[in-house]
C-alpha cells in the first residue's frame, strides 16, 4: 500500500487550480495503485497557527514547562510530523500569493521544523531526520514567474524539505492562469502533460 499525504493550500478548496493538478495526479497514480490511502491535510480550514513565542517556546523547547496551550502545539507539531514520517509520497497543491507560499503552508513549515524531530546538528553541519521520498508540488501563478530570481518558494521549499532530508523534490508549474483563456488553456494542458510525464517517472501509466 502506498500512502500519500496530501497538502491543500488553496483559499479555493478543491475550485482552485493547484488543487485540480494536485488530485489529477493523486487520481492518476491511485488508477494505477487502487490500495492508496491518501492523507488530506486542508492548511486553510485546518487553521494553522502562526508562530508567537509561547509556540515557538512549545517547539523548540526553551519554554520551562508547557501550559495547555502549548501542550496543544506540539501535540498538532507531533501530528503533522508522523504524517510527513508515514507518507510514501507528498503531493503540495502551491499556489502563487502575493510572489509567495501561501501563509498556510509557511505556518505548517513552522511546525515541523524541528531540531532533534526533523532534523538535528552535527559537528559536521545540519543533517535531516526525515526519510527521503518522493515530493510533488502543482503550483498554479498568475502570471508567469517560474524561473526568475523573485520566484522564491521553489527554492524555499527544495531547501526546508532538503534540510529535514527530504531531496526527491519536483515543481510542475501551471502559469498565465490570469492571463486569458488561451495562455491559461495552454497551461493546463502543459501541466496534464506533466503531470502523465512525473506519473511514468514514478513507473506508473495511465490508461
Ligand atoms: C490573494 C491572491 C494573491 C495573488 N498573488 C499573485 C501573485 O503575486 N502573482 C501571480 O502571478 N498570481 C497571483 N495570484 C493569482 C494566483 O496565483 C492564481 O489565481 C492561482 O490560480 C492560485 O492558485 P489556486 O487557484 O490553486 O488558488 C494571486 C491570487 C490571489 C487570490
Amino acid at each position: 500500500m502506498t500512502r500519500i499525504l496530501y497538502l491543500q493550500n488553496s483559499l479555493f478548496g478543491a475550485d482552485g487550480a493547484s488543487s485540480r493538478l494536485s488530485r489529477a495526479f493523486i487520481d492518476g497514480y491511485r488508477d494505477a495503485h487502487p490500495d492508496t490511502e491518501v492523507v488530506t491535510r486542508d492548511l486553510v480550514t485546518d487553521g494553522v497557527p502562526h508562530l508567537d513565542l509561547e509556540r515557538a517556546g512549545a517547539l523548540r523547547g526553551f519554554s520551562d514547562g508547557l501550559n495547555q496551550a502549548q501542550k496543544d502545539v506540539l501535540a498538532r507539531s507531533d501530528a503533522f510530523v508522523q504524517e510527513l514520517r508515514d507518507a510514501d509520497l507528498v503531493v503540495i497543491g502551491m499556489p502563487m500569493y502575493n510572489f509567495g507560499a501561501p501563509t498556510q503552508f509557511k505556518a505548517w513549515i513552522d511546525h515541523i521544523a524541528r531540531a532533534g524531530v526533523t532534523f538535528k546538528y552535527t559537528d559536521t553541519g545540519p543533517v535531516g531526520l526525515i526519510e527521503d521520498k518522493p515530493v510533488r508540488v502543482f503550483a498554479a501563478h498568475g502570471g508567469v514567474h517560474a524561473g526568475q530570481p523573485y520566484e522564491t518558494t521553489t527554492v524555499f521549499v527544495k531547501q526546508i524539505f532538503g534540510f529535514m532530508g527530504i531531496r526527491d523534490v519536483r515543481f510542475i508549474y501551471a502559469e498565465g492562469l490570469n492571463m486569458g483563456d488561451e495562455v491559461k488553456h495552454q497551461a493546463l494542458a502543459r501541466a496534464e502533460a506533466e503531470i502523465a510525464a512525473e506519473l511514468e517517472a514514478l513507473n506508473i501509466t495511465t490508461a
